[in-house]
């Protein structure tokens, strides 16, 4: 494990819960170079603690796998030592900070036939893995993360630090190359961008707006989505999925327009949302609520992870699913530097 800061406790206290629940997984070591976190992660969990990757490499502890939560910046320098010790790696989201850096961590793993799992861990949210057997034709994504200010992550902007998971999501379900991003992003108590708009277009003709925020007075994490004769809301953090679907008798003008793939958005959206102020399914509309079962998707993620180790099968996040979701992230900070630039913004802004 290396990391031991506010996520990096996370991994180490499901890895230790899956250890105690006998699945085969032995919590061995931690690199943490902060004193304190150090001290605190060796007392609560009986392990030693290295402060550098080199003094833990040094011991020789015979490692399998490690997580790598460790400062975005970092990443790269961190998971390359490991992967050249030979480790299987769980890296933290986003995979690196730059796309060489994606790259270099790919190279290095193919060469090793190592495992290189990116933390994406919405795609380990039950309501996520419930959608996914559902999933038709998406054409249309809003998406929603907003956070209230906490002074971490502040080494990236909130492109990488909060929208990289819905980056990752969409680019999934949507399984078709960008086409064209447009997005603005503004710093406001962090010198980089603390909350950013973007729209996505994809070649398919498939569009989604996304909207991140870490200096929100709520917390929202959510996903809707329009495909023909349906429409999915996702709440991620109540691990809440809701179906909307249109029956036969949909009026003949929208019925001809998604039989010919002409999916106006904006009509189905306003057939829901007439739907659900009226309390319930109207003419030709379906509510479904689909099971989820719930669960924690840190430790769904990390038991992934063990599986995917254990079979050398490749993992449910692939390092390249890893390294899309970075290139996308990168479009949209460069398109949110032109925006700062055409604004006459430049000088409050500083590119993740
Ligand atoms: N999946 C998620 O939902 C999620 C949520 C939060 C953070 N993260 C990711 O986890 C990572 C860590 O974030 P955080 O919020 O825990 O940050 P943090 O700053 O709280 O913790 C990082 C820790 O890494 C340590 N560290 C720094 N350099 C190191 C090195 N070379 N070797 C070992 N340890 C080193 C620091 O001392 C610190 O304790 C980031 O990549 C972040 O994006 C993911």
């Amino acid at each position: 494990m290396a990391g031991a800061g506010a996520f990096g406790r996370n991994h180490l206290r499901v890895y230790r819960e899956l250890e105690a629940a006998g699945l085969g997984v032995a919590l061995v070591a931690a690199v943490e170079p902060d004193a304190a976190r150090a001290a605190d992660t060796a007392a609560k969990y009986g392990i030693p603690v290295f402060s550098t990757v080199d003094a833990l490499l040094a011991a020789d502890l015979k490692l399998n796998a490690a997580t790598v939560a460790v400062p975005t910046v970092h990443h790269h320098a961190v998971a390359a030592a490991l992967l050249d010790a030979g480790l299987d790696l769980l890296v933290e989201k986003p995979l690196a900070a730059k796309l060489s850096e994606a790259d270099d961590l790919i190279e290095r793993a193919d060469k090793g036939k190592l495992i290189v799992q990116p933390g994406h861990l919405e795609r380990f949210n039950p309501a996520v893995m419930a959608v996914e057997p559902q999933l038709r034709r998406p054409m249309f994504f809003e998406s929603h993360r907003l956070s209230i200010f906490t002074p971490r992550a502040l080494d990236v902007d909130v492109v990488l630090d909060l929208m990289i998971h819905d980056l990752d999501i969409v680019l999934t379900f949507a399984a078709s190359p960008v086409r064209e991003v447009r997005a603005v992003g503004l710093p406001i108590l962090s010198p980089m961008v603390d909350i950013a708009n973007v729209r996505v277009e994809f070649e398919s003709g498939c569009v989604a707006n996304f909207t991140a925020s870490r200096v929100s007075t709520e917390r929202v994490r959510k996903l809707r989505f329009f495909e023909p004769r349906q429409y999915v809301s996702i709440d991620y953090a109540r691990q809440d999925l809701l179906v909307i679907g249109m029956d036969g008798s949909v009026p003949p003008e929208i019925a001809a327009a998604i039989a010919a793939g002409k999916v106006d958005a904006a009509t189905l959206a306003k057939l829901a949302a007439a739907a659900g102020a009226a309390g319930g399914p109207g003419p030709g509309l379906s509510f479904k609520k689909p099971v989820v079962t719930p669960g924690e998707p840190l430790r769904l993620e990390i038991q992934s992870f063990v599986q995917a180790v254990r079979t050398r099968q490749e993992p449910r996040v692939t390092a390249r699913q890893g390294r899309a979701a970075l290139a996308l992230a990168l479009e949209i900070q460069a398109s949110m530097a032109a925006h700062a630039e055409r604004a006459g913004l430049k000088d409050f802004f500083k590119a993740g």
